[in-house]
């Protein structure tokens, strides 16, 4: 029988969970998305991650991986980019247990994307330094070396011209700007030479939705890594959360 476990992506705007088939990386039930409640404060966030568990139906004790777009240091939310300030510092993973009464897993979205690429998806095998990179509201980043995921690194906030660069090269850069897939390109690629710069990576791989997209702005850069698109898409989170607790229970 197939070893499953649940994750859950807590992201700005959706929280979306599934059941998944961890050897596989298959999604072993249909997605459930709930809105993100306004304001993102933690009680209300964690009631809807409830009913999501609660609407997927697991009743054997299987392992929940939980994921959020922060920082996460024994459990707790470490920064808050593009969420509730509310969570700086936060007891998230003990917030979810005691709503779930069961343990959970907890981690950073952008290592769950990360680590689920490189299990299953875009940099199976890859061998060396793979960097993950989400591009969305903010930039989210994973580095996988050998298979082993390193947390918590947050190079989307790398300063370039004395900015922090998620909010010159994230969609939502682009969206906000206005910028043609050329000149978001210009910015991309500025952002990718400076990550090459510092990690020569083997390889970096491109997810969040706009990754669907990837022929309009991915042959535009120069690097000497490859840099290819995620192929697990907007599943990555639940896919490396779920997988990330089945691993921690072994
Ligand atoms: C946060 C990261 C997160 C990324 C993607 C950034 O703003 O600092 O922790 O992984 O956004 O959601």
């Amino acid at each position: 029988m197939a070893q499953l476990a649940v994750g859950v992506d807590i992201g700005g705007t959706g929280i979306k969970g599934a059941i998944v088939d961890v050897e596989s990386g298959a999604l072993t039930s249909d997605r459930i998305k709930k809105a993100t409640p306004e304001g993102g404060k933690p009680d209300d966030i964690a009631e809807v991650v409830v009913e999501i568990i609660n609407e997927l139906g697991m009743t054997n004790d299987e392992p929940i991986g939980i994921c959020f777009p922060a920082v996460v240091k024994d459990g707790r939310t470490m920064s808050a980019a593009n969420v509730s300030k509310k969570w700086i510092g936060f007891p998230a993973e003990d917030l979810f247990e005691k709503r779930l009464g069961r343990q959970i897993h907890f981690v950073n979205d952008a290592d769950a994307a990360g680590f689920a690429e490189q299990q299953f998806g875009a940099a199976k095998g890859v061998d060396g330094l793979v960097i993950m990179t989400t591009l969305g509201t903010g930039i989210g980043t994973a580095l996988i070396n050998d298979g082993v995921l390193i947390v918590n690194a947050e190079l989307g906030h790398i300063e370039i011209d004395g900015v922090d660069y998620e909010t010159k090269a994230s969609y939502a850069a682009k969206e906000r700007d206005d910028l043609s897939w050329k000149h978001w390109a210009k910015r991309l690629q500025k952002y990718y030479s400076h990550l090459e710069a510092y990690l020569s990576p083997e390889l970096f791989v491109v997810g969040g939705g706009i990754s669907k997209q990837h022929e309009e702005f991915l042959p535009l850069l120069d690097l000497q890594a490859k840099i290819i698109p995620a192929t697990l898409r907007n599943n990555a989170g639940i896919i490396g959360a779920a997988k990330l607790a089945a691993d921690s229970k072994e």
